[in-house]
């Protein structure tokens, strides 16, 4: 039964930038909302829920919300113990793609839950997590995240010693021709997406550094720019 809204997430392997709402006003999220979309391919939203990470944000009730104010491509980053229970509750919100944490333990189920509601699935590692944790799913998920920060909180530095992790996995989905975009998420600026992008990855989230500045579209830009000089 698909539930979810389809939106297109564009061509596999682009560049592409996707604002994390975590850093943005929670008072004003349409406001912030439009102030990055003319500039983003997706909009990321981190739920968290206390308990899998040390941190409560949102859940299917501001998807929602945001869904009215946006057509952009929601990618949902599933920060929470028990995905199986919300994933209905996230496709009726409007979300295009959820990723679950690998660390979670046997996804097979999760996984084709999410399909079976016409969403895509992303699988995300947290920065200990080692490539074989990932490697048995490569063929069966959407996506990728590596993340370059211990999930929990924005603003935190980028964590270099990922970078091989990103590049096993680029290597992965290179040789055996997946379908799987490969996203990096954590301390994410125009300094590290060239160390990223040179590592494999093509999703860039960014928190911090589009809404902590004073012009989010030009951080956006400048964030394309990096990445494009790698
Ligand atoms: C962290 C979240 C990230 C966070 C990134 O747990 O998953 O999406 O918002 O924030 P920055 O870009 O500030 O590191
Ligand atoms: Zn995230």
């Amino acid at each position: 039964m698909t539930l979810a809204t389809a939106i297109d997430p564009g061509p596999l392997g682009s560049l592409k930038i996707a604002p994390s709402l975590l850093a943005a006003d929670f008072g004003a999220l349409a406001e912030a909302v439009a102030a990055v979309a003319p500039g983003s391919d997706w909009l990321h939203v981190d739920v968290m829920d206390g308990h899998f990470v040390p941190n409560i944000t949102l859940g299917p009730p501001v998807v929602a919300s945001l869904r009215r104010h946006t057509d952009l491509y929601l990618d949902c980053h599933l920060m929470i113990t028990d995905p199986g229970e919300y994933l209905e509750p996230f496709a009726r919100a409007g979300a295009q793609g959820v990723t679950v944490h690998a660390e979670l333990g046997d996804l097979e189920h999760v996984i084709a839950e999410t399909r079976a509601l016409g969403m895509r699935i992303g699988l995300a590692a947290n920065p200990d997590t080692p490539f074989e944790a990932l490697d048995r799913y490569l063929d069966a998920v959407d996506l990728v995240l590596c993340m370059t920060v211990f999930p929990g909180f924005g603003g935190q530095a980028f964590m270099p010693e990922v970078l091989p992790k990103i590049a096993a996995v680029r290597q992965a989905i290179d040789e055996r021709a997946l379908s799987c975009e490969l996203e990096v998420d954590g301390g994410i600026d125009a300094t590290t997406a060239p160390l990223v992008v040179g590592a494999g990855a093509t999703i860039l989230v960014a928190g911090s550094a589009i809404f902590g500045a004073d012009d989010p579209l030009a951080a956006i830009a400048a964030l394309r720019g990096a990445a494009g000089a790698h």
